[in-house]
């Protein structure tokens, strides 16, 4: 695993991996970097590592084993208990993929999940007008060949 912080810019981080596990390694360290309220949109291909990510935040935040983490492709959105320094930390995640239109989107509830301790991860979040105005920021991985993914934090607030 490589990490890289340009000096210019305190709220870009980028990582490189050469495997799933390494991805869950890279999830672990960001569960420290991403202070609540945070929504935070997951970008990739399909099989890119977004849910492989997850599992690493989930289980630096006490919240779940990573194989406790699953694809919320048909639930839509599971929940976890975690704790980050003491503070409770309420990690919520979706899977947006399915879901057409603004209108099947609104029974989700977003608003309602993004409370002071919430760390809400939304996969193909992009696809939603209204989830990337609420959004404080995205995880891109992107594949950069074989089993190697380029992963790019953005945080709008530093
Ligand atoms: N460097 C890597 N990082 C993450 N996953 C990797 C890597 N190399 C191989 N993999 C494998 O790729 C798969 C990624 O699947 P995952 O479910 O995390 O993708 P996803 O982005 O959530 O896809 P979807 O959009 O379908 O939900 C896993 O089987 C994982 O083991
Ligand atoms: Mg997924």
């Amino acid at each position: 695993m490589s990490a890289a912080v340009p000096a210019t810019e305190g709220r870009i981080h980028e990582f490189t991996t050469q495997s799933g596990v390494e991805t869950i390694e890279v999830g672990a360290k960001l569960a420290g970097l991403l202070k609540t309220p945070q929504l935070l949109i997951l970008k990739g291909d399909l099989g890119a590592g977004k849910t492989t990510l997850v599992k690493g935040i989930a289980q630096a935040l006490d919240a779940a084993d990573s194989d406790e983490v699953t694809s919320p492709t048909f639930t839509l959105l599971h929940e976890y208990d975690g704790a980050w320094e003491g503070k409770t930390v309420k990690l919520f995640h979706l899977d947006v993929y399915r879901l057409e239109g603004e209108r099947q989107l609104e029974t989700l509830g977003l608003d309602e999940l993004l409370t002071p301790d919430a760390l809400v991860l939304v996969e193909w979040g992009e696809k939603f007008k209204s989830i990337q105005k609420k959004s404080t920021g995205e995880i891109s991985i992107v594949s950069i060949g074989g089993e190697a993914r380029k992963i790019t934090v953005t945080l709008k607030e530093a």
